[in-house]
């Protein structure tokens, strides 16, 4: 079973194709970083124009990357929700066109069921998975430029909303902290870089939110800026800020955001009975995220494979094999759904 996965659902025009939702093929990714980065943030008009360019020359270098040609492709699975709907709606277009044609399912994927199913790809051509596959039920944290949500996985495709965030997605603070410090865009990268080594300096506030496993990242956001401003990184002065304020303020806000996820994480997972936790999306490629989650619990922790934690088509390729074995299957009146949630 080859499955087509395409993902337009933001700023990355991607194809992939996996096999038996395991294996990964192929994996296409045109990045609009560059096109984005010049604005500090995405400017949907411009994500959508530039996925009507991609999104043809993406698919076909998946296929072609993969052998076998069109033929060879067993269903089509794109992401239709939650995501900016100029976007989805160029990906669910191409999706239906290339199954009609093709003559094979169609199938509609949740963007965020998609990153937790990232885990499941096999990294590399056919190896094994990074770790043994995760036992249910889990605790899933989804944690992007557009959400951070905690999501029980009781089984395949069975799913139970926790926790979410009340304001920022972690990822958009990520972001807008960047912009703050003139790190650039994307900003978790960025900032991940900039504390490498950096001083320590006073901490940065949590927002704990007590007894529930809801999220906050706004007042950090104010307070990071409100330091950088006191400091006098923001506005940079002429001549620029001074760099080891920068890294300092980059890193407490780092160590502020990773704080309260990795510990809400933890907590949320014991509350509810899990055996494990996984963690997907964007921010999931965080270094020291990963690092503090290992330090502070036994529980086995599951990771995407290098590379897809941010937006892919493999994640939905791998998401819609599952989908597809339990009979789901899209219609051609498939519509995107830019507010979906999970669970
Ligand atoms: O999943 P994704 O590619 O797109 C969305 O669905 O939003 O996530 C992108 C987000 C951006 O906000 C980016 O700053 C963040 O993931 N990100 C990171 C890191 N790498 C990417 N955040 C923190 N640390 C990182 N190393
Ligand atoms: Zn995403």
């Amino acid at each position: 079973m080859r499955i087509l996965g395409i993902e337009t659902s933001c700023d990355e025009t991607a194809a992939a194709i996996v096999e038996d939702g395991v294996r990964l093929l192929a994996n296409v990714v045109a990045s609009q970083t560059e096109i984005h980065a010049r604005y500090g943030g995405i400017v949907p008009e411009l994500a959508s124009r530039q996925h009507v360019r991609q999104i043809g020359p993406t698919a076909e270098a998946a296929v072609e990357g993969a052998g076998g040609g069109w033929d060879a492709v067993s269903a089509v699975a794109v992401t239709h929700g939650p995501g900016l709907a100029g976007s989805l709606i160029v990906g669910v277009n191409a999706a239906k066109g290339l199954a009609a044609s093709l003559g094979v399912p169609l199938v509609g994927v949740n963007h965020l069921e998609g990153h937790i199913y990232a885990s499941w790809v096999h990294a590399g051509d056919g190896g094994a998975l990074p770790a043994p596959a995760p036992e249910f039920p889990l605790m899933c944290l989804v944690v992007s430029g557009g959400h951070t949500d905690l999501i029980q996985m009781r089984g395949h495709c069975s799913y139970r909303r926790v926790g979410r965030t009340r304001d920022d997605a972690a990822g958009e603070a990520f972001d807008k902290t960047a912009r703050v410090l003139g790190l650039g865009f994307p900003g978790g990268p960025a900032i991940q870089r900039a504390a490498v080594g950096a001083p320590r300096t006073d901490p940065l506030p949590r927002a704990w939110l007590a007894d529930t496993d809801d999220f906050s990242f706004s007042g950090l956001k104010t307070a990071l800026l409100r330091r950088a401003r006191e400091e006098g990184v923001y506005p940079p002065p002429p001549g620029g800020a001074d760099p080891v304020r920068v890294s300092a303020l980059a890193r407490a806000f780092q160590e502020a955001a990773v704080d309260v996820i990795a510990a809400k994480t933890i907590a949320a997972a014991e509350r509810h009975g899990c055996r494990g936790i996984l963690v997907g999306g964007g921010v999931a490629a965080s270094q020291h995220l990963r690092e503090e989650l290992e330090r502070r619990t036994a529980m086995p922790l599951t990771f995407p494979p290098t590379g897809l934690s941010t937006d892919n088509g493999a994640m939905i390729a791998a998401c819609a094999f599952y989908r597809l074995r339990a009979g789901d299957r899209a219609g051609w009146d498939l519509d995107v759904l830019p507010g979906l949630r999970l669970g």
